[in-house]
């Protein structure tokens, strides 16, 4: 089934541009902008940072019906505001803040490794845009919250078997963009830049790993990732890395950002587990966004009918 969705209205379009101003200028007040004024600041700058979220474009897409929970889905509003994505700042609202100043397109990917395929592709070589679909996933956060969202994207495996990894391709490695001039959080080293994050092959071939294009019937806004970000909802949020440019298929596992900031934290696989808990909190329960109290976190975040086989005989506490 083939659905046009509506276009994003001008007027919710409106209100985000007016809400994003709002909280930009606040901050900008509240916290730097005194002094950056006092230190004459150039007018343009201030101008800049106005310029906001660009245009959402809507999206033609098929509802994939193997996916969609009957569960609520999160407020829009929380999911494009609520966000992890450190290269734009550590707090929640940082991205949707700063985040309009990625260039999305022209985009491309490169691709390197043990592949028949190496080069550079444009992000439309590598998304075929005729054959999105819908997708409602849960992400659960390694903080211990969770969203129910529905996004529109691809299969990993489709544009994986574009790229031709050889034999020895054990591991698939993505890596974010890591540009000072457009990624202001870049200039703290709370991660190892660029953000970097892997998968072994056969779980990038499970169906569920996805590449999320967009969000809401909607072109994905870039705080959550665009113009492609990884979705693996058995795994724990950070694993699905954001505003991907390089593709390398490797055959050792890789270490990742988050395994180099905290070994004894952050494992390659990061399988939502409420039976291992991270050293410093308990992963057993969850609060989802927009609800009250917390619920019971589910093994594979409920997802082990699909994924539980790519684990078998391997101890789980050892390989978080
Ligand atoms: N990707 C990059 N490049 N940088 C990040 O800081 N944060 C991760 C993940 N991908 C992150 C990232 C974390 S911790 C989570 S929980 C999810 O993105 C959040 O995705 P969302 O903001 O779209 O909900």
């Amino acid at each position: 089934m083939l659905i046009k969705q509506r276009k994003a209205s001008d007027e919710s379009e409106n209100n985000v541009t007016s809400e994003w101003a709002y909280l930009n200028r606040r901050k900008l007040m509240l916290g730097a902008g005194a002094a950056l004024i006092g230190a004459g600041a150039a007018l343009s700058d201030l101008q800049r940072r106005d310029a906001g979220p660009r245009e959402l474009g809507s999206l033609d897409f098929s509802q994939n019906p193997a996916f969609r929970p009957d569960e609520v889905v999160t407020p829009e509003a929380a999911v494009t505001r609520y966000n992890n994505f450190y290269e734009f700042g550590v707090s929640k609202e940082d991205p949707f803040i700063n985040a309009w100043r990625l260039q999305t397109s022209p985009w491309s990917v490169t691709v390197d490794g043990f592949t028949d395929k190496p080069g550079t592709y444009a992000f439309e070589d590598l998304v075929d845009m005729n054959a999105l679909q819908e997708r409602i996933y849960r992400l659960r956060c390694v903080e211990a919250w969770s969203m129910v969202i529905p996004w529109i994207g691809v299969p990993l495996a489709s544009i994986i078997k574009k790229l031709a990894p050889t034999s020895d391709a054990k591991y698939v490695v993505f890596e974010t963009l890591a540009d000072p001039a457009q990624m202001p959080g870049i200039r703290w080293p709370v991660i190892d830049w660029p953000y970097q994050e892997g998968l072994r092959m056969d779980e990038a071939m499970n169906d569920l790993a996805f590449i999320a294009v967009g969000l809401f019937g909607k072109e994905i806004p870039n705080q959550n990732g665009a113009p492609m970000r990884l979705v693996t909802p058995w795994k724990y949020g950070f694993k699905s890395i954001k505003s991907i440019v390089r593709i390398t298929f490797s055959d050792t596992q890789p270490t990742t950002s988050w395994m180099k900031t905290g070994p004894s934290e952050y494992g390659f696989f990061s399988n939502v587990n409420p039976e291992v808990s991270h050293p410093r909190w308990s992963q057993a329960r969850e609060r989802r966004i927009g609800e009250f109290g917390r619920r019971d976190t589910l093994k594979f975040n409920g997802y082990g009918e699909e994924v539980a086989d790519l684990y078998a005989g391997m101890d789980l506490r050892k390989y978080f």
